[in-house]
This record gives structure tokens, C-alpha cells and sequence, in this order.
């Protein structure tokens, strides 16, 4: 098992680059397996969930291709003819659920494994599997697999509302829908710009969706889609993370520049946050440049859906308010409970508190390094940002977390200054006795 070694107070300077959004490239790749032949998507990021997904829509008899120094990947959806998508895998990454909307798209039924919970609580699939009754398919569960079967083999399309409005499962429910003999209506639907990006690449196929960007998504269901040639978004959540990292870990007066960001899709809260913490904020292009300031303001803030403050920066912006001059807090309307990486950051001299929903940070305390335990994607790279602003060397074990969604974390911040070495290590071995 692998663990970084994280040694405290080198200060970041120069350039991040940004790589392509996990979470849209995981629907994409759904997608293409909607069409009946080769698509190519373009500035995949090369990480776990990729190469997950990859052995997922493999076991359909697709051929998925990636060329991981050209972050392209190809699949011929041509050869799949298998519906089903088993445990082993869709235990290890929950985007797998997708399957159940691209296998009932394409052949009109799936068997797909319940994905499990994660590690800050449970990630309910019931608006998922009661959109897809309400767009026509028969749901059963069987030992642990979702059942689904559309009449006479194909969607027949109908109308539902999130409530929560999902990212998935609009991601879901367009999958099943775009090729339902019908159409369909989605109501309170996600519009995060993994969602918009997704939906431009199915009309690009074919598919006929009005509405994309709204929470009203109209579908008319179509024979068939074809295949595409789609260049991916860059991450939005690592475009946060590393404009984070520099706030807080670049020199006091010099600017770190972030690339490949598009600003649209990180939304006006986060903006307006980091602005409010007093960093200099310019903006080229897709070049995001910060200054970090003398002392930063603690900005308080509240995650919610797009384009509110991201859930997925709420554990990195922790680690920013425990560096500014003054008490925030945060709360997270998103997942209520996300706030496991709280205790870890505690073991680093954090004063941060849960109560009542929300984390009260009390800023200007020197963090002090330790060993820490990565629970989850973003509360370990939270962990990361405070190793890199504490005093000595923090071991944060377990970084498989990272391995999913961050490519090549370590090489990008050592790159920039950071030092952080990837040390494999034995998870169970017994700490030498005094
Ligand atoms: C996506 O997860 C992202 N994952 C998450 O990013 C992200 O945190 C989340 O959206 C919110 O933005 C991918 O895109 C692969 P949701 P998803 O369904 O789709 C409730 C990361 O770090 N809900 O929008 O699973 C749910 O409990 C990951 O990259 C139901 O109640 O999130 C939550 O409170 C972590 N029933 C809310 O909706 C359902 O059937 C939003 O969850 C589905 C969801």
C-alpha cells in the first residue's frame, strides 16, 4: 500500500497544469457505449476510476482503448452485446452505476450490482432506480444486483423529478432516455458542467435534449446514436484544489499560475470566496493566476449544488480557513456529514470543530505534521495541502483514495516545489517498540 511523505514549509512557485475532469470523462465513457461503433474522448485524465470503468464496460464485450500518454480513449461499442456489470467492479467505484441508464439505452435491459456506500456515509440510488420505473423499465432486486427490464426491449420514456436534483441520476436517466421510443421530461435536473458537457456530447450523437443547462431537460428518444470524436473538460475540482494549494503554500507577493482552467464551471461562490480571502486573482484565458496574500480573510462558506460552492473543495477549503487570520466555518448542504478528514486534520494541530452540520475552523494555528489516514478523494488531498503548510514531515497513508481521482498529484506539487515522496508501506506492520 502506498502512503505520501509529506515535508512542510516548501513553498509552491511556478505552474500547475490542470488535467481533464474525472467525473465528466466517467459519463462519456457511458455514453459511448450508446453507440454502435468507435468513439474517441479526448484529455481523459490517466487515474483509478478510468481504468475501473475501463474493466466495467469491458465485461459488456465493448473494447475500450486507452492511450494514456495521449489521455485519449476509444470504445467500440460495436462488440458489446452483455448486460450486466458485476460486484467486483461496481463495488470499487459507484460512477459504475451508470450502466444500469447506458445498458437499458442500448439493449433495453441491465443487471447491475447496488453500488455500496462510501466512506462519509451512505449514497443512496433510490432517485436512480424510481426515475428509471417512471421512464418505463421494470425494476427488481436480486441478491445485491438491480434487475431492469424495458417493455419490448425498449425505453418508452415518461417524466420525473429529482428531488434532490442528482448529478447521477440525471446522468443516469439520460442514458436510459435519448433512445426511448418516447420522450421524456426531467424536472429539478443537475446542471453541473459535468452534466452540460455530457449532454452536448449526446446531442453531438444524435440525441435531441432541450433544455441542457437548466433544470428542465426534454428528451425525444431517437432510433439510434452514433459514435463521436469528444474532447473532455478539464477538472473543475482540481482547477479548485490547486488554486487552493496556492493561496495558501505559494510565496507571501508571488503569483503560481493554475492552467487549463475554464472559470464557468467553477461557479461565482467559489470565486467570489477566494477572491474575499484577500488572494490576487487574474484571469488569461485558461490561465488562473494567485497571489498569495500577506494574511488571508476567513471566508465562510456553504457547499451546494451547481453553481454553488462545490461539496467536492469543502475538505480543501478547510485547510485554507486553518490558514487564514480568524474564525469560518463551513457547511455542506450537499452530504451533510462530510466531514471525516476533520479528526485526521485535528492529529495536524487543526482547531476544527463539528457541530450542529457544519465545521467551525479556527484560523492562524500552526499545523504540525503527523501521520493521517485518507478516508475519501477529497478529504485526502486535504490532508496533502496541510502537510504542505505544517511544520515537519506528515505521512498520509492509504492514498489509493488520491490514485482515483488526481493523475500524477505528486510529480505536478513536487514540480511546482512541493516535496513528496510516494513511499509503499506496510499497512499492518507493528509500529518498533521503545
Ligand atoms: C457526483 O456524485 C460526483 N461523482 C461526486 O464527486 C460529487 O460529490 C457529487 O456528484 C455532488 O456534486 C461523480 O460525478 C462520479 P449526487 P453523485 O447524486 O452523482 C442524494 C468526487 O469526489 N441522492 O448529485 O453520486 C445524495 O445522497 C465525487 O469526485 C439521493 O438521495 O452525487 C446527495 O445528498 C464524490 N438519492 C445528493 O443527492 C439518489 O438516488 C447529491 O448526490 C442519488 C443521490
Amino acid at each position: 500500500m502506498d502512503k505520501f511523505v509529506v515535508r512542510g514549509g516548501r513553498p509552491l512557485y511556478g505552474t500547475l497544469d490542470v488535467s481533464g475532469s474525472k467525473n465528466t470523462a466517467l459519463a462519456l465513457m457511458a455514453a459511448g457505449l450508446l453507440a454502435d461503433g468507435k468513439t474517441t474522448i479526448r484529455n481523459v485524465p490517466a487515474l483509478r476510476d478510468i481504468y475501473t470503468f475501463s474493466r466495467v464496460i469491458k465485461v459488456t464485450g465493448a473494447g475500450v482503448e486507452f492511450d494514456e500518454a495521449d489521455h485519449r480513449l476509444e470504445i467500440d461499442g460495436a462488440t458489446a452485446s452483455k448486460t450486466v456489470a458485476p460486484y467486483e467492479l461496481v463495488k470499487r467505484m459507484r460512477a459504475s452505476f451508470y450502466m444500469l441508464g447506458a445498458l437499458l439505452g442500448r439493449f433495453g435491459k441491465a443487471r447491475v450490482s447496488l453500488p455500496g456506500g462510501c466512506a462519509w456515509g451512505p449514497r443512496p440510488v433510490n432517485l436512480h432506480m424510481e426515475g428509471m420505473e417512471a421512464l418505463g423499465a421494470s425494476i427488481d432486486l436480486e441478491d445485491g444486483y438491480v434487475v431492469a427490464t424495458a417493455p419490448s426491449g425498449r425505453m418508452p420514456g415518461g417524466v420525473f423529478e429529482l428531488n434532490p436534483s442528482s448529478v447521477g441520476a440525471t446522468i443516469n436517466l439520460l442514458l436510459g432516455a435519448v433512445t426511448a421510443s418516447g420522450g421524456s421530461r426531467i424536472d429539478n435536473a443537475a446542471k453541473e458542467p459535468d452534466v452540460v458537457d455530457f449532454c452536448r456530447m449526446l446531442q453531438r450523437m444524435g440525441a435531441r435534449i432541450d433544455g441542457v443547462g437548466t433544470r428542465t431537460l426534454e428528451i425525444e428518444g431517437v432510433d439510434a446514436l452514433s459514435p463521436v470524436d469528444w474532447t473532455n473538460s478539464p477538472d473543475r475540482i482540481e482547477a479548485g484544489t490547486f488554486m487552493i494549494a496556492a493561496a495558501i503554500a505559494g510565496r507571501v507577493g508571488e503569483t503560481i499560475s493554475v492552467r487549463g482552467v475554464n472559470i464557468d464551471h467553477l461557479g461565482k461562490p467559489f470565486m467570489d470566496a477566494m477572491k474575499g480571502t484577500g488572494v490576487g486573482l487574474s484571469i488569461d484565458g485558461d490561465t488562473v493566476a494567485i497571489t498569495r496574500p500577506t494574511t488571508l480573510k476567513p471566508i465562510s462558506v456553504r457547499t451546494d449544488v451547481f453553481p454553488g460552492f462545490p461539496t467536492d473543495l469543502q475538505a480543501q477549503w478547510t485547510v485554507l480557513l486553518a490558514c487564514a487570520e480568524g474564525n469560518a466555518r463551513i457547511r455542506d448542504t450537499v452530504y451533510l456529514d462530510r466531514f471525516k478528514h476533520i479528526p485526521e486534520l485535528r492529529r495536524m494541530n487543526m482547531n476544527a470543530i463539528v457541530m450542529d452540520g457544519e465545521v467551525v475552523v479556527e484560523g492562524g494555528r500552526q499545523l504540525s505534521g503527523a501521520h493521517v489516514m485518507s478516508t475519501d478523494l477529497r478529504a485526502s488531498v486535504s490532508l496533502v495541502l496541510a502537510g504542505m503548510v505544517a511544520e515537519g514531515e506528515t505521512h498520509v497513508l492509504r492514498i489509493y483514495h488520491l490514485d482515483r481521482g488526481y493523475e500524477r498529484l505528486e510529480q505536478k506539487l513536487c514540480a511546482a516545489g512541493a516535496d513528496i515522496r510516494r513511499v509503499s508501506y506496510d499497512e499492518w506492520a507493528d509500529p518498533e517498540m521503545e
